[in-house]
């Protein structure tokens, strides 16, 4: 009887705190957290949708940095959309989009271009730059720019040196576009010391001479044919030749 006495009791005082509207520390309406379709700041739509893969500040994540003036002086306000509705199928890049079964909706996708480009800011130097989007190239020709351009850091087999790591490993090749492909060559890996198609990382020019020129637009279709030509029907076998690395790379 003692007992069933206090368990109401207890319960009585669950209740009426649970209806007390005065409890410190009680949420009022105006807190109540948006729901994620009413959010229309760059900042948490940035950490909701994107920051997990292209980085906190867009920068250092898997995917390439957006956080990169040269990058956001070529994309147009199209492209961005058309990337960020639809996703890049066969790679990480998911669609965005709720008509594609995404979580963001037409006005998100817009308020995210927009807070990119305001956050990031344009570079007035890229505007030499080669168009973001390509053709088919050659790739006989692109592994002579390749050797000229790039095996300083990435091996003359592009397999990797300690500066840089492989450009052909078919793993990596099989989850990527050729548009990321050439995005990297146009625009570097600003977060990582990749320089862009005139030997500048940011405002820094990379010494090395033979980046002297930069990469003409066909040059890098040529590079792309080139990185692409290793990509291998069954990606990522569990017997890779890697023995050669160290010597030959
Ligand atoms: C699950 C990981 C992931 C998420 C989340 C993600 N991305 Fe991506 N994104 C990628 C990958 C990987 C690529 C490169 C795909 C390829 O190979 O072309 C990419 C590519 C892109 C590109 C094209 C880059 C180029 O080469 O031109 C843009 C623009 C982009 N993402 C914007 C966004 C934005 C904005 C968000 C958030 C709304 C976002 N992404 C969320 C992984 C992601
Ligand atoms: C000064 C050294 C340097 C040169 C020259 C260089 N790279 Fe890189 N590259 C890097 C570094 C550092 C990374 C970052 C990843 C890593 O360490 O492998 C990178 C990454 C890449 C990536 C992957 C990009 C990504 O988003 O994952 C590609 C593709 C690439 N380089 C291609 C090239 C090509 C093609 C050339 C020649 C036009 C070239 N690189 C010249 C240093 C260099």
């Amino acid at each position: 009887m003692m007992l069933r006495c206090a368990t109401l009791l207890l319960l009585l005082a669950v209740a009426l705190l649970a209806a007390c509207d005065w409890m410190p520390g009680r949420p009022i309406r105006a807190d109540a957290p948006k729901p994620e379709s009413e959010v229309h700041e760059f900042d948490p739509l940035w950490s909701n949708y994107c920051s997990g893969c292209h980085g906190a500040d867009g920068r250092f994540g898997p995917a390439r940095p957006l956080n990169d003036p040269v990058y956001m002086s070529i994309a147009s306000d199209d492209y961005l959309r058309n990337v960020i509705v639809n996703g890049v199928s066969g790679t990480m890049m998911p669609p965005m989009a709720t008509s594609q079964g995404g979580p963001m909706t037409d006005q998100q996708v817009d308020d995210i271009v927009n807070g990119m480009r305001e956050a990031w800011g344009t570079d007035a130097s890229a505007k030499g730059a080669p168009p973001l989007q390509g053709k088919p190239g050659n790739a006989a020709n692109g592994l002579v720019v390749f050797a000229t351009h790039c095996a300083t850091c990435h091996g003359a087999h592009g397999r990797g040196t300690p500066t840089a790591g492989s450009v052909v490993d078919n793993a990596f090749l099989a989850m990527t576009s050729d548009q990321a492909l050439r995005s990297a060559i146009i625009c570097g890996r600003l977060d990582l010391g990749m320089p862009d198609w005139r030997g500048q990382v940011g405002t820094r020019t990379i010494a090395a001479s033979q980046l002297a020129s930069p990469l003409t637009n066909k040059q890098i279709d040529d590079l792309v044919a080139w990185l692409t030509s290793h990509r291998v029907e069954f990606p990522g076998a569990p017997y890779p030749d890697t023995a050669d690395v160290g010597s030959q790379n």
